[in-house]
């Protein structure tokens, strides 16, 4: 990024603030899978918006590399549609074309030994002109199958390591099929980066939101007395999606919701929200408050998951007006596929802290609509003198932390409702994003590639993390795959998932209304 061009940004907006203060090391970023669906939708537009803000190091290079044979001028004119249609921002000519000038492309198969000549060749030239090494990171955004293919030969063409600059390896999810093939993936990768090297990507511990829920709990002194098993009743964490498999069926197929959203997102969610406090922010102390919660989610046995997990499939119904297609009739489904589009579960989190509570996740494609939250709901008060007719009548404390879209917090309290009578009614205090901060949040990607290429791994997911995360669903998964014979319940495109799921509510919950 020209600095000329960034100081111009910055003094036209002076509300411009946050990540271009951070210093960065001159960079070249290689992205394996340039042209793939990730890169054109999320990586190429968080690029841009990190250079509109000054963000990314003055010598920064970009090497696009996939199998699509294109000149250097159509991958530029690949790049710049991708981030006129996709920036959160009305791309600027000159930051764009600037940033655009930056991109190399290179096109070849993973496997092919000459693809990382050429990388290495030109990691070279941009070192020599910029009259010193620059630091080299390696994007991973392939089908998972290239993952442990491209990490072996760039160890065999030597790099894996640049002297005196840093090499660092970012991998996309989904990083393994299951615990073994994570494992499997781990050891692959690890025989040639260092633990150290690798940034394992989950793009919800990107989201401003969610980083919220460490502010929350560890910045403020109201919540964290409660937040535990004398005060918290149960804890809900949804992440509906009106979308469905968006012409993403070849993954999908292989996949189902609990690999796609639950096995990373969602216990990342709920990690975060159960963990001790760390002793500080640094990447392996939060990381290890991670992994000691994540190990005390005891895994149910393959014989309990019929009564702690309930799977389902969308069928046709109406989305946002439109009639949509069932999950079997989409382009690319098996008309018998057992595929799971909708998950929920129940989970216990076994340790001091939250003996007893039990945390219910649900997550499905083709719902009601796109809601992502927490809602921990509290115990009711002990006892309740204030009774009077009229009352809509006192309601469990809950605090609600929405991750998208409406991205906040609110709590709901008892309070009075003018009158001579003492009645009691819900009211929520509330804090909007949109409206207690004037600058817009950056999107996940743009904090994550920034933090990658500062070397912090605070966001991303260290490798027993990873496998502990598997740990948890994996007899889910054996449960759902060995059974090839029951019905899969089905819930209509457009609503709020199948009545199954109910069942896996304690006590005659229901679960909050989408
Ligand atoms: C991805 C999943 O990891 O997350 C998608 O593969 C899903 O299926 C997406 O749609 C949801 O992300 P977000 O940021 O839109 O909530």
């Amino acid at each position: 990024m020209n600095a000329a061009v960034a100081d111009q940004i910055t003094a036209e907006n002076p509300l411009v603030e946050g990540l271009e203060r951070l210093p960065v090391h001159p960079t070249t970023l290689v992205i394996f899978g340039a042209t793939g669906d990730l890169a054109h939708r999320k990586l190429l537009p968080a690029l841009y918006n990190l250079a509109h803000e000054g963000a990314l190091p003055e010598r920064f290079e970009l090497v696009g590399i996939a199998r699509r044979d294109l000149s250097q001028e159509e991958f530029r004119s690949m790049a710049r549609a991708s981030i006129e249609r996709f920036s959160r921002r009305r791309p600027d000519a000159d930051v764009l074309e600037v940033l655009l000038g930056d991109m190399r492309y290179l096109s070849g198969s993973f496997d092919d030994d000459g693809v990382y000549t050429d990388v290495e060749q030109t990691l070279r030239e941009f070192d020599e002109k910029a009259g010193r090494p620059l630091d080299h990171i390696f994007y991973l955004s392939t089908a998972p199958q290239f993952f442990p293919v491209i990490a072996s030969k760039l160890g065999a063409a030597g790099l894996n390591e640049a002297g005196d600059a840093e090499t660092r390896l970012v991998i996309e999810k989904p990083f393994g099929y299951d615990l073994v093939s994570a494992r499997q993936l781990n050891a692959e990768v690890l025989s040639v980066f260092d633990e150290s090297q690798c940034f394992r990507i989950d793009h919800y511990l990107g989201k401003e939101t969610v980083q919220n829920l460490m502010a929350l709990r560890f910045a403020n002194a109201l919540f964290e007395p409660v937040w535990n098993r004398n005060y918290v009743d149960h804890v809900e964490i949804t992440a509906a999606e009106d979308i469905g498999i968006e012409g993403r069926a070849g993954y999908y197929e292989g996949a189902g919701a609990l690999r796609d959203l639950v096995q990373n997102h969602m216990l990342q969610l709920l990690s975060l929200l159960t963990m001790e406090p760390p002793s500080s922010f640094e990447a392996n102390r939060l990381r290890d408050e991670k992994l000691k919660v994540l190990e005390a989610i005891v895994p149910p046995a393959v014989e309990d998951v019929a009564s702690m997990a309930v799977r389902a499939q969308y069928g046709p119904g109406v989305v946002g007006g439109v009639r949509v297609p069932g999950y079997r009739e989409e382009e690319g489904v098996a008309p018998d596929s057992r595929t799971e589009t909708y998950a929920a579960l129940r989970l216990h989190v076994s340790n001091w802290r939250w003996a007893g509570v039990p945390f219910y996740l649900r997550t499905g494609k083709r719902l009601e609509r796109k809601l992502t939250e927490i809602v921990v709901t509290l115990k009711p008060v002990p006892h309740l003198a204030l009774q009077s007719s009229g009352s809509v009548g006192p309601q469990s404390n809950q605090i609600v932390l929405t991750v998208q879209p409406d991205e906040g917090v609110s709590v709901s309290i008892g309070a009075k409702i003018p009158g001579a009578r003492m009645r009691i009614r819900p009211v929520n205090m509330e804090f909007r994003y949109g409206t207690s901060f004037v600058s817009e949040s950056p999107e996940a990607y743009e904090r994550l590639i920034l933090d990658a290429m500062r070397g912090d791994a605070t966001l991303f997911t260290r490798n027993d993390e990873i496998e502990a995360l598997w740990g948890i669903i994996d007899p889910m998964l054996t449960a759902w795959s060995d059974d090839t014979t029951s019905p899969i319940p089905q819930y209509p495109a457009g609503s709020a998932g199948p009545e199954e799921a109910n069942a896996l509510l304690l006590d005659c919950r229901r679960w909050r209304r989408l």
